[in-house]
């Protein structure tokens, strides 16, 4: 009898236990690409009933019905000379410029967002978070809000582990053998590829440790007089999603708290737009498709590169579909069919679809 009731008593509390996790999203990057990683992953959560909040440029306008999904919204200006940088510049080819301008954009971003009274008002507030999931591309300074909350601190590497994520849980990458992400270096380096890596590598290791790092710390201390140096907390990682998939990236290693979720964003392809649809079934040989993405744009590469694009695809049989964001292409070639954008999503999913078929 004793025992029934005490096996009644456990499952009604399994019955009513409700576990949900109070999580912060930091992903302030005024970048698209960056926040849709975060805004599916904390709608998902949401959805399974955890109370959310999201820190980012963007507003989700359609959280999941009766959850707790509520965005802080930062207000970025931004400006027409930051708009208008153009990654396909000679500048932005050059590894060691990019990494001065990814520590301006870093600090930039840190200072702004801590600037927000949306932003001071949670600081300032007694809310409690068990977990928090940032963005970590260039902004290590967000880690203060884990360590502010007393929450686990849960990284979204954006692009693959690499020198910005592995040292802070201490994922071995010699640079004997792990070519760095700005240099696009192939996985067996020769020895000339892999001297200049380990130049590039002693080169962000220093950047890292006397500029940005310090930097980062300084704006925190400017905003936040009373909080503890960066490196008290800097290395208190629970875990690192990384977006990318083991079958087309270079073997490497890779400790146990940092797992690959590339591809977890996807959803199911919805219907295609009545005319993409009849160009994709016209076209019998099959479809390429060519987008730069959202940061970079195909009609500022270098004119030579684009008449180059031109050439190839012209003497194609197959048809291509390219996200080109100007009103027309000189020379474009009858095979071609240009977009401002194109639903990418529904468009791979139709591909996927031929594959399977056939
Ligand atoms: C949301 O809550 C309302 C009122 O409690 C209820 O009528 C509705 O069915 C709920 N919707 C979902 C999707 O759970
Ligand atoms: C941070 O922003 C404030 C206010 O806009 C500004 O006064 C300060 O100089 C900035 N600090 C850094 C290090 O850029
Ligand atoms: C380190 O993270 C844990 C949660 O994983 C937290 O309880 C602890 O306070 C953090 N330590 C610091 C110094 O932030």
């Amino acid at each position: 009898m004793f025992l029934c009731v005490l096996l009644l008593g456990l499952i009604l509390k399994n019955e009513i236990q409700v576990e949900s996790a109070r999580i912060l999203g930091i992903f302030p990057t005024p970048s698209k690409s960056h926040y849709a990683l975060g805004n599916v992953l904390l709608k998902e959560l949401a959805r399974r009933g955890h109370e959310v909040t999201m820190i980012s440029p963007f507003e989700e306008k359609h959280p999941p019905p009766n959850s707790s999904y509520r965005d802080i919204k930062l207000e970025f200006e931004i400006s027409e000379a930051d708009k208008s940088s153009n990654f396909f510049s000679s500048d932005m080819s050059n590894p060691y410029l990019v990494t001065l301008f990814l520590n301006y954009v870093g600090c930039k971003m840190l200072n702004a967002t801590l600037n927000f009274p949306n932003v001071q008002k949670l600081l300032e507030s007694e809310e409690k978070f068990d977990a928090v999931i940032m963005d970590q591309f260039v902004d290590d300074g967000f880690s203060y809000f884990a360590h502010r909350f007393g929450a686990n601190n849960i990284l979204v590497s954006t692009t693959t582990a690499k020198a910005w994520v592995n040292p802070l849980v201490g994922n071995p990458a010699p640079p004997s053998v792990v070519a760095d992400l700005l240099l696009n270096f192939p996985n067996r380096m020769n020895f000339l590829e892999r001297l200049q890596n380990t130049i590039f590598y002693l080169y962000s290791v220093l950047n890292i440790h006397l500029y940005f790092f310090p930097q980062q710390n300084k704006i925190i201390k400017e905003n936040l007089p009373e909080a503890r140096p960066l490196y008290d907390y800097l290395y208190n990682v629970s875990l690192v999603l990384i977006n990318t998939h083991e079958s087309y990236t270079d073997p490497s290693s890779m400790v146990p708290v940092m797992k690959n979720v590339g591809g977890y964003h996807v959803s199911p392809a919805k219907k295609l737009p009545e005319d993409l649809q009849k160009f994709m079934d016209d076209s019998k040989e099959g479809v390429v498709y060519f987008s730069m993405g959202s940061n970079l744009k195909s009609k500022d590469m270098p004119k030579e590169v684009i008449e180059a694009i031109i050439r190839v695809f012209a003497k194609l049989k197959i048809k291509i579909l390219w996200k080109w964001e100007d009103d027309s292409l000189p020379g474009q070639p009858p095979n071609l069919k240009l977009s401002k954008w194109l639903p990418q999503q529904e468009i791979l999913g139709k591909c996927l679809d031929i594959i399977i078929h056939e």
